[in-house]
């Protein structure tokens, strides 16, 4: 005979949530004693139980059993066997859909916090580079074409602004996150004389929720962390493809680590940029799940449905690849060094500062349109000839407008970054508010817990 039971079997992923689990648990139970649902010594007693259990949880001793499907029946198994019947007075005036509703909510509210401290973490490793190299300036681009020169420092700051916002996600979620589910019962509600803002207070929620079925049936809060988890990581793998380019021998615009690089197995001159990669990678798998979890919840009609027992894998999946991921760049950006000398050389290249010769004619007085005209013409011609901005004469600039006079050889990449000077621009001035803006973001922990 086949054994199908295997399939509607939780534990083996939902052991990881044993902790809030019991937390939640010890809480309930402190409720029940207190409004004399149960006797003060049933409540004892079974607090000390679910203290032995998570002992043996913790030490390994736990004899986990498939047969019973899911944490909270492992839980309440064991629970009997240490202390007896007592155990059953748990589980008065609680469904298992308000109870796993409360512990993904609890773990949720941890890995959150969990999330922002890493992410504080990038942010912090990306001001320590723009300290180590802030007067460097590089070459910017658009469509991966040199563009305009910009500082290397305005160019992290970008990313911290990203990761900035990221912050402010995962602490809006927070707020929804922080909401008690316990109490809801099944889904109605329960008939016992419940404070569930006692048992709130005791796990550290502000709010109790307001719907019974909406509570046990509610999983926003899995999906809204997921979706800062799957922008999260697109800007982690926005910049692991700057890395892997600028480490590129093309680019050579960086050196990792020895750390965060391996070699080939067959091509001896190799440092391939495997973490960036990976991490660019693994952005697939937090956008896979994001949106297995909206596709488990679409159909779904109130309340309680066993589908939502698949929301956890994704989810747990998500939470791994976004932590180890944040922990890789805090280890792999303090390591990185930049080629001063050759993003220098790179930024003076006269083409990118064909904009800041048109704006110079635009400054004796030419139109914007024809001094964009005028430079278009004045590059085709330098390319034609194989020449550059720099070196061609007066004379030869003055053929296409009138208006060139020496000092356009004063144009540089320095002058041109520096003319940048209005607010979110690459003026040193600028990029230096914004680095003291950032740390001043860190210090006050603005739009975080
Ligand atoms: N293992 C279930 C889950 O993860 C717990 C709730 C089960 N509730 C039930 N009525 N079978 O969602």
């Amino acid at each position: 005979m086949t054994d199908y039971s295997n399939y509607t079997v939780s534990i083996h992923y939902d052991k990881r949530l044993y902790r809030q689990d019991i937390t939640g648990s010890k809480a309930h139970v402190r409720m029940l004693s207190q409004q004399g649902i149960i006797s003060p010594e049933d409540a004892e007693q079974i607090v000390q139980g679910l203290i032995a259990v998570q002992e043996e949880i913790e030490s390994g001793k736990f004899p986990w059993d498939a047969s019973l499907e899911d944490l909270h029946m492992n839980i309440e198994r064991r629970l009997a066997q240490l202390i007896g019947p007592t155990a059953g007075r748990l589980h008065t005036g609680r469904s298992r859909n308000d109870q796993i509703a409360l512990d993904l909510r609890l773990y949720t509210k941890e890995v959150i916090k969990d999330t922002l401290a890493n992410l504080r973490g990038v942010q912090q490793a990306l001001v320590g580079l723009c300290e180590q190299y802030s007067s460097v300036i590089m070459p910017g681009y658009t469509h991966l074409q040199r563009a305009q020169p910009v500082l290397f420092s305005h160019h992290l700051l970008a990313y911290f602004q990203m990761l900035q916002r990221d912050v402010g996600r995962f602490s809006d979620c927070y707020r929804r996150t922080d909401v008690l589910p316990l109490g809801s019962g099944a889904l109605a509600g329960v008939p016992y004389p419940t404070d569930r803002e006692f048992v709130a207070q005791q796990l550290g929620f502000s709010k109790v929720s307001a719907n019974s079925m909406d509570a046990v049936s509610d999983r926003d809060f899995a999906l809204e962390f997921q979706f800062a988890a799957a922008t999260c990581m697109m800007h982690f793998s926005r910049m692991s493809e700057e890395i892997v380019i600028w480490s590129s021998r093309e680019f050579g615009f960086i050196r990792l680590a020895d750390e965060f690089t391996t070699g080939s197995s067959i091509m001896p001159q190799k440092r391939n940029p495997d973490f960036a990669e990976i991490a660019r990678g693994k952005t697939g798998r937090v956008y896979g799940n994001l949106m297995g979890l909206l596709t488990v919840l679409k159909g779904l009609p109130l309340t309680y449905n066993r589908d939502l027992q698949e929301d956890k894998e994704g989810f747990f999946d998500t939470v791994d690849t976004l932590l180890a991921t944040l922990k890789v760049y805090q280890g792999m950006l303090p390591g990185l060094t930049l080629d001063v000398e050759r993003v220098s050389s790179l930024s003076g290249e006269s083409y990118m500062l064909a904009t800041d010769l048109a704006d110079y004619l635009v400054g004796r007085g030419v139109p914007f349109r024809e001094a964009h005209g005028v430079m278009r013409d004045l590059c085709r011609y330098c390319e034609e000839r194989s020449t550059d901005l720099q070196s061609i004469s007066l004379d030869e600039y003055r053929k296409f407008s009138a208006s060139f006079e020496q000092d356009v050889y004063q144009i540089s990449a320095a002058s041109s970054v520096a003319a940048r000077d209005n607010p979110g621009g690459t003026a040193p001035k600028r990029v230096a508010e914004g680095l003291e803006q950032a740390k001043q973001i860190l210090r006050d922990n603005t739009d975080g817990l």
